[in-house]
């Protein structure tokens, strides 16, 4: 296939996801390219536990059934993809750089940018961790702060604050080996729900302020963004799937009968259902015929659901954001399709909620990417085609790529260290 292709490869707890995108060249000469999503793919997820890899063969099946779908559905192999990193061991960094300008003449130039953020990412740089993306939020020039981009201004001395989010270094090689042994490539490492709030919301609502929730089956994320930067980052331990875990206990059934009901009838709005309402929990693979009422099983979705945006509400305090995002909150991810979770978020956050999903693509995307499922890996897409655009951009820094050039280095490296235990 002559036209490039972008693959997004989102690893969750319950499934892998595969989005691909075509990226048609235009004519014009400044022009990269107009990226359109071509595939979707959503299978079983096998090894990979709240977010991290927990068992690596399963893993690797998994992502290797995943990409083999991929390929029969474009009719092209498949050899490098951008993976979503995701995980409780994700971290955010606040960092300082600062250095002279190299030049005689004062000229900042691409070299000074990218020693800037070299010498930021040092100032926060422990042994076990790794730096997964460099996102400077801010520079400053002999003084003269709240500068965006410092190419070509003039200067002795440039200081550079940011954000390093960072992940463990053991879990950051897992997870590279697992795909790397699938025999295809890591074009970039990019945390995961990031990707997914870029492509969830507009640079307008990131400017005024706006959290991104997503809700996958083992994690739930937060991404919160003000004046157009990533503010804070937390990856918490408790998913969708603790829903389903609830209920099943509240209803002494399986975990399968439990999430049938849970898709079926889940609500967070014990008021949606009369108090006589009752199902047969033997119709939904359950042992035995047993009466389970299903305002007690919206009242076990309500406590859980109030629990899991608390623990959003109380990072918000942290950051001093409790109740004054603009924007609101954005709900993404399978869990974010649960019946109410809108109405538990408003109330309990004091926000403005919504739930979010690739609608803002100026592309064309298959029906099933706009599931807030696949934000993820659509948004895994988008950044590889917006890494593409920078790069063919006239004066392209790779220090003010979105991740930093930083990123691709570490990314590259962790390549060359697992190529040497490919069989
Ligand atoms: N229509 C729905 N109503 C309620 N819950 C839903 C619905 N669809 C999916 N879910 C829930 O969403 C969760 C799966 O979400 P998703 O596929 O985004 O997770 P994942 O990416 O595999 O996991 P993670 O990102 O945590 O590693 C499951 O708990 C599932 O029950
Ligand atoms: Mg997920």
């Amino acid at each position: 296939m002559s036209q490039p292709l972008l693959i997004g490869l989102d690893l969750g707890s319950s499934h892998i996801r595969l989005a691909i995108g075509q990226v048609t060249p235009t004519s014009e000469r400044s022009g990269s390219g107009v990226l359109s999503i071509v595939g979707a793919i959503e299978s079983a997820s096998q090894g990979i536990s709240r977010g991290s890899i927990a068992a690596v063969e399963d893993t690797v099946a998994a992502i290797s059934a995943a990409l083999e779908q991929g390929e029969r559905q474009i009719g092209a192999p498949i050899d490098e993809a951008i993976v979503g990193m995701n995980g409780t061991h994700i971290g955010v960094i606040e960092a300082k750089g600062v250095v002279g300008v190299s030049r005689p003449d004062g000229d900042v130039r691409r070299d000074d940018v990218e020693r800037v953020l070299e010498s930021a990412k040092g100032a926060a740089n422990p042994a076990n961790v790794e730096i997964i993306h460099v996102l400077p939020h801010g520079f400053t020039v002999d003084g003269q702060t709240g500068i965006r981009d410092p190419l070509g201004m003039h200067g002795i001395r440039i200081e550079a604050t940011a954000h390093l989010i960072t992940g463990l270094a053991g879990n950051v090689r897992n997870l590279t080996k697992c795909v790397l042994r699938t025999g295809i490539d890591v074009t970039e490492l990019v945390f995961g729900p990031l990707a997914a709030a870029n492509t969830v919301t507009t640079a307008r609502e990131r400017d005024l302020g706006v959290c991104v929730v997503g809700i996958g089956a083992g994690t739930t994320s937060m991404c919160v963004f003000e004046e157009g930067e990533l503010l804070h980052a937390k990856v918490f331990p408790i998913g969708a799937d603790y829903i389903t875990s609830d209920i099943a206990i509240g209803l002494r059934t399986s975990l399968e009968a439990a999430e049938s009901i849970k898709l079926a009838y889940g609500h967070t709005n014990p008021d949606e259902y009369g108090k006589r309402e009752e199902i047969d929990i033997g119709e939904y693979g359950a042992d035995g015929s047993e009466l389970a009422s299903l305002r007690f099983v919206a009242e076990i979705i309500r406590a859980r659901t109030e629990e899991i945006f608390e623990k959003i509400e109380a990072e918000l305090r942290q950051i001093d954001r409790s109740g004054l995002l603009p924007a609101g909150v954005v709900l993404t991810g399978g869990g974010a399709k649960l019946k109410g979770l809108v109405d538990v978020a408003k109330a309990t956050l004091r926000l403005p909620a919504s739930i979010g999903a690739a609608t803002h693509l100026p592309t064309s995307i298959p029906e099933q990417a706009y599931d807030p499922a696949f934000s993820t890996a659509v948004g895994l897409v988008q950044w590889g085609f917006e890494e593409m655009r920078k790069e063919s951009a006239p004066g392209y820094a790779p220090a003010l790529k979105k991740g930093g050039a930083i990123a691709g280095k570490v990314t590259g490296t962790i390549k060359n260290i697992f190529r040497s235990f490919m069989p």
